[in-house]
């Protein structure tokens, strides 16, 4: 058995409990987060409210679940954490280090090939340590959480932004960079600002052409990529009892994309059929017996004005297919109008791929809806006009899908299908002609579609649909086709069109594999030994950070970073997740994507020792060299996207003191800290307009760092003038003694050795 029954056993032997303490503490039902959260502190029963959007908490996750890029880190981490085993369940998926090239097998090899290091150190590491691992091949990470791990009620932490995909199945699941992670494995309290909370009451049923992703395009053009910020989604309604286990994950998964700390549905009949459709038959009859704690409470969901922050209602019947993007997934456009919108804007109208997979769309439903459309084009003798390929979200999901004749219908269309794993949707995709920097269009099922994100071209348009849709247009070959009204003509010159997609919510035949690709760990892994060679240009063992100091003063601008700069711009994935384990070289990534307020450009700012201009790591590593401290400025939502602690990692490594922004994204915010540095926001916000390429900086009261007690930061202008402003910060006392050690592990390890 892969599921831990124990764990799960205890954790709902308790819920009943202390949700009814926490409605006492509260004086009012519970929405599903809520009971959730309450129901997981560290301290046990709730004996107060806490406020939502202020208040800190410590929770006690139930499970850990680490993917490939980002367990290096975490795992080089609690290396140094001084444990045994970790304490809390955890598994490491190998999926983001494959690139999609040629087609499963071949692919898989290569990546066995080139990673052999790491893939060798993560089965090593998890091993010594009692940590469940997942092989290159067996899946992406949230397809196999959910398929083996998600339940109801639980709690969990992931390094993925994308963990949250698990409230699929009823979970309160929220990524998080490693160094969190680590101080859960570690058996420590994970801290958390106590989440604002927005309804989504789900009228109506799904029919025809509009799919569970079409619910999420439609959710992020409402909030956009910010509107979730600091927030739980708890979708309620008939409609959300009316959709399948996965495609409630799709729409979890996507809450990422609009910033919420995660999103979940109540326990219902979908989640108690997926769970027993895939092995798990004690976890839905001990789900069962706490039915009504693990959903919220009728009164919350009959007047959710009342008890919600916000509230949003989307009328299923009513909703359309929705296509997003490009370059950024909130841009929502309903099927039969992204016509004029691609031409006001002049976005090609000519598809060049269509890609089905991520961990957002890859269930057995969305390949089954995929292929009714795929065999349609068959019968109907369409050829695809676009290139067209699948990433199936696990191996147990392929070895089902292949059983069931799925992906037959696939390959009788040329499709290509890549390895069980993220491939393009993270950048690993070797598509040929990607280095030409054509303007071309792009339509996938994931969930992310930054510039470069998928092929490194920044000319790539990237629409985001549902799997039945990008199916539909890759096949006609035009991101203006609305296979609703359009007809398509086929190789006999006769006008045809396409049904609706039809699909299954489960196999019907059941789920089957043959090796699901898991590897438990010993019982007693002290004897297990973990090699990092110290040539290794792929892994580096880690060394304390040295504490930033009680003053920052003069201290020079790295980079003042314009418009958007997610994690994406600060550390580049794609050809750099190969050094996910070795911090130097990673770092010379640092900021590359984002670009200079000053010129416009990219990976070039201004040295203030030389007057020249250079990279942005090299410009860091020279202000290092030279004992100048350096800063860097940005804008809204900065560090928006990924958990990755390398954004902050990097930076912290080559000497940047601050990163001072408008806003944040929370996680990242979160990892700045975690690192020991500081992470900051302009108390007036126009005040990001004040500073200059050759500005010097000076904190004036670093020293009395404290709760809610903003900082003041001297600005000194090259002819000589100050401007004396304000910055805010959310360190708590103990973040605050995160700064001052140097880091979060720092203080982990002083903590152990006393
Ligand atoms: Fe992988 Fe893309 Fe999901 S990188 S974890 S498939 S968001």
């Amino acid at each position: 058995m892969i599921f831990d029954i124990d764990m799960i056993k205890k954790v709902y032997s308790q819920m009943a409990e202390r949700v009814d303490a926490a409605k006492v503490a509260t004086g009012k039902p519970l929405t599903l987060a809520e009971k959730i959260l309450y129901s997981h502190l560290w301290d046990g029963k709730a004996t107060k409210a806490f406020k939502r959007g202020a208040d800190y908490v410590d929770f006690a996750p139930d499970r850990i679940a680490c993917q490939d890029a980002t367990a290096q880190m975490a795992l080089l981490q609690f290396m140094q954490a001084g444990k045994k085993k970790v304490a809390v369940p955890t598994t490491v998926h190998c999926d983001h280090l494959i690139q999609a090239k040629i087609g499963a097998d071949a692919d898989l090899q290569n990546a066995i090939n080139s990673s052999s290091e790491v893939f060798n150190f993560l089965a090593s590491v998890s091993n010594k340590y009692g940590i469940g691992f997942w092989k290159p091949g067996a899946g992406i990470i949230h397809q196999v959480v959910l398929e083996n791990y998600a339940f109801p009620g639980g709690m969990m932490i992931g390094t993925d932004s994308h963990t949250v995909n698990a409230g699929g199945l009823g979970m309160i699941a929220i990524g998080v960079g490693g160094a969190d992670a680590v101080d859960v494995m570690a058996g420590m309290a994970w801290e958390l600002k106590f989440p604002k909370l927005i309804g989504v009451k789900l009228t109506g049923k799904l029919s025809g052409w509009t799919a569970p992703k079409d619910v999420i395009l439609k959710v992020a053009g409402i909030l956009t990529v910010k509107g979730g910020t600091g927030a739980i989604i708890e979708y309620f309604g008939e409609g959300a009892k009316a959709m399948s286990a996965t495609g409630k994950g799709t729409i979890c998964n996507m809450g990422a994309e609009v910033g919420a700390t995660t999103s979940t549905f109540g326990y219902d009949e979908s989640m108690e059929r997926y769970l027993r459709a895939t092995g798990r038959d004690e976890v839905a009859d001990e789900a069962n017996k706490i039915a009504k704690y693990l959903t919220g409470d009728d009164e919350v969901y009959a007047n959710p004005e009342q008890y919600f922050d916000q509230v949003i209602e989307i009328n299923l019947s009513e909703l359309k297919p929705h296509i997003n993007g490009p370059f950024t997934p909130d841009l929502a456009t309903p099927v039969g109008e992204i016509r004029e919108k691609a031409l006001a804007n002049d976005w090609p109208l000519k598809v060049e791929w269509g890609l089905i997979g991520s961990c957002t769309n890859s269930s057995y439903e969305d390949l089954s809806r995929a292929a009714s459309i795929a065999k349609q084009a068959v019968d109907k003798k369409l050829s695809a006009k676009a290139e067209f390929g699948i990433n199936p979200g696990s191996e147990q999901v392929r070895f089902t899908a292949e059983r069931d004749g799925l992906l037959d219908i696939f390959e009788n269309l040329n499709t290509k299908i890549f390895t069980n794993a993220c491939g393009p949707c993270i950048g690993q995709w070797d598509r040929a002609g990607a280095d030409k920097q054509e303007k071309n269009t792009i339509i996938h099922s994931f969930n992310r579609n930054f510039s470069k994100r998928a092929d490194g071209n920044p000319n790539t348009h990237a629409f985001v649909a549902s799997p039945e849709m990008v199916a539909a247009i890759a096949i006609s070959g035009k991101l203006d086709f609305n296979p609703i009204t359009d007809k398509l003509i086929n190789a006999e010159g006769v006008e045809v069109m396409f049904d609706e997609p039809t699909g299954f919510e489960l196999p019907p035949k059941g789920f089957a594999v043959d090796d699901p690709g898991y590897v438990a760990p010993v019982e007693d892994g002290s004897n297990v030994s973990v090699v990092v060679k110290p040539d290794s240009k792929r892994l580096q063992l880690l060394e304390s950070f040295v504490p930033i100091g009680e003053n920052v003063k003069g201290a020079k601008l790295l980079i003042k970073a314009f418009g958007k700069c997610t994690t994406d711009h600060i550390s580049m994935a794609g050809p750099w997740l190969k050094y996910r384990g070795h911090l130097d070289n990673i770092s010379n990534n640092l900021l590359i994507g984002a670009v200079n307020a000053f010129n416009k450009e990219t990976n070039k700012v201004q040295n203030q020792i030389t007057g020249e201009y250079g990279t942005v790591p090299d410009t860091a590593r020279a202000y290092k060299a030279a004992g100048i401290p350096s800063l860097v400025f940005g804008d809204h939502n900065y560090g928006e996207g990924s958990s990755r602690e390398h954004a902050a990692m990097e930076p912290r490594h080559l000497g940047v003191a601050a990163v001072i922004v408008k806003s944040f994204a929370r996680i990242h915010e979160t990892n700045l800290k975690k690192q020991g540095m500081l992470g900051l926001t302009f108390a007036n916000e126009n005040d990001y307009d004040l500073i200059k390429e050759d500005d010097t900086f000076n904190f004036i009261d670093l020293n009395e760092f404290a709760p809610n007690k903003p900082l003041t930061l001297e600005i000194v202008h090259k002819d000589g003038t100050k401007d004396l402003i304000k910055l805010n910060h959310t360190y708590n006392e103990n973040q605050i003694e995160w700064y001052k050690e140097g880091s979060a592990l720092n203080l982990i390890k002083k903590e152990n050795a006393s």
